[in-house]
């Protein structure tokens, strides 16, 4: 097994949470998503999970796991982003065809604004959990939706997104390679793009995206009893939840905040690589892992600004690590069910917890308070039945 912790050379722990990143993410535009969230039919904050065990074996004081597997029935965080930031893009373009200040998204769902949202494709790239977001937001707020996948996403991952209506266009490569196709396509097709990574000159729709995950880790702050976390452990796509963590975290705490850690598997751990580099750094090749959702190769540049001063550590984890954590937490107690992305952070955990080295390059040390994002359950049932040996239902 490969484990490699870089500690974040960049990490700013002394100032309070930084103005010029205020624009990016903050906690006044996570109140709002927060309300517009909290509207939406089935809403209910996610629970924290104690996990007792997991700390004894880690030498903790307490590991918390924040368990997305329930969120809206779609099985992920992700639920939050792409939705939202569908919502936001929905509400203004009613808002300019037919004037007046932007509808409230129920307001869109009931069918405000119809003859305009009616009209309008939405599109994106996806590994499958973004991709399920944007489908089940067209469908709620009544537009299109052509969803790209690449090669490998699962059978299971695709159907789940059809289901709420959306056409699948299947592109040759990785994830990022489908991210561009959508946006070629888009340009050329009139189609609004809700991409969950940025790029030059395309930063408020994944800023929207984040801001919509930091409504997850707010719940979890506001939910969490007791002295607060000392550390936070979780996964690294293009960056955008880690992201959301950190500022979060930040604006909240200050320098006081927890250590963030966020976990990727070494196929594909550009985050990591980024922070030893100190600049942007892309990995290639076909980012192979079993972790679907962290099979980035790309950083979101936007995700970066607010990790690269603000999050303390990058972990690159293997397969196997993470399949044992999937199963370790089916059987634990209580059981949850972790999906191959979910189960990222608290494998990182382990892996980290058992190096003396690694404990104190993170100051993880016997009175340390974890919370792990497991960010999603079985989201494809068939292959979690693979890897765990028993189905997500028993
Ligand atoms: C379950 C799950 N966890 C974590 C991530 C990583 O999120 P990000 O790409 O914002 O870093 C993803 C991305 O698709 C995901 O689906």
């Amino acid at each position: 097994v490969t484990t490699i912790l870089t500690a974040n050379p960049a990490v700013d722990r002394t100032t309070p949470y930084p103005d010029r990143l205020k624009p990016i993410l903050s906690r006044a535009a996570g109140a709002h998503a927060a309300a517009e969230i909290a509207s939406w039919p089935g809403y209910a904050p996610t629970p924290l999970v104690d996990q007792p065990e997991l700390a004894n074996e880690a030498g903790v004081a307490r590991v918390v796991v924040k368990d997305e597997s329930g969120r809206f029935g779609l099985g992920s965080f992700k639920a939050l982003g792409g939705a939202y930031a569908l919502g936001r893009i929905l509400a203004a373009e009613v808002s300019a065809a037919i004037g007046g200040p932007a509808p409230s998204m129920a307001a869109l769902a009931d069918g405000v604004g119809a003859a305009v949202t009616g009209n309008i494709t939405a599109t994106c790239a996806t590994d499958g959990n973004h991709g399920r977001s944007v489908a089940w937001g067209a469908a709620k707020f009544g537009c299109k939706a052509v969803i790209y996948v690449h090669g490998t996403v699962s059978q299971g991952r695709r159907d789940a997104i059809a289901r709420f209506g959306a056409s699948i266009e299947v592109v040759p490569g990785t994830y990022d390679d489908a991210v561009r196709a959508c946006a070629a396509d888009a340009a050329r097709l009139g189609r609004r793009v809700v991409s969950d990574t940025s790029w030059d000159g395309y930063r408020d729709v994944p800023r929207d995206v984040m801001q919509g995950y930091g409504v997850m880790v707010a719940e979890a702050l506001d939910l969490w009893d007791g002295p607060p976390p000392t550390h936070v452990f979780v996964p690294g796509g293009v960056g955008g939840v880690a992201a959301s963590v950190v500022a979060e975290c930040w604006e909240r705490f200050g320098p006081a905040r927890p250590v963030v850690v966020v976990v990727e598997p070494t196929a594909a751990d550009c985050l990591r690589r980024s922070a030893e580099a100190g600049l942007l750094t892309a990995v290639g090749g076909d980012l192979d892992t079993i972790m679907a959702g962290l099979a980035c190769g790309e950083p979101s540049p936007l995700a970066w600004e607010i990790l690269s001063p603000g999050a303390d550590a990058f972990l690159a984890i293997d397969d196997d690590q993470v399949a044992a954590m999937m199963r370790r937490l089916a059987g634990g107690r209580p059981p949850i069910v972790s999906g191959e992305s979910g189960a990222a952070a608290p494998a990182g955990l382990a892996a980290v917890a058992r190096f003396p080295s690694s404990r104190r390059a993170i100051r993880l040390d016997r009175m340390a308070r974890v919370l792990c994002v497991s960010t999603e359950g079985a989201t494809d049932p068939e292959v979690y039945a693979r890897i765990v040996g028993v189905t997500p239902a028993s």
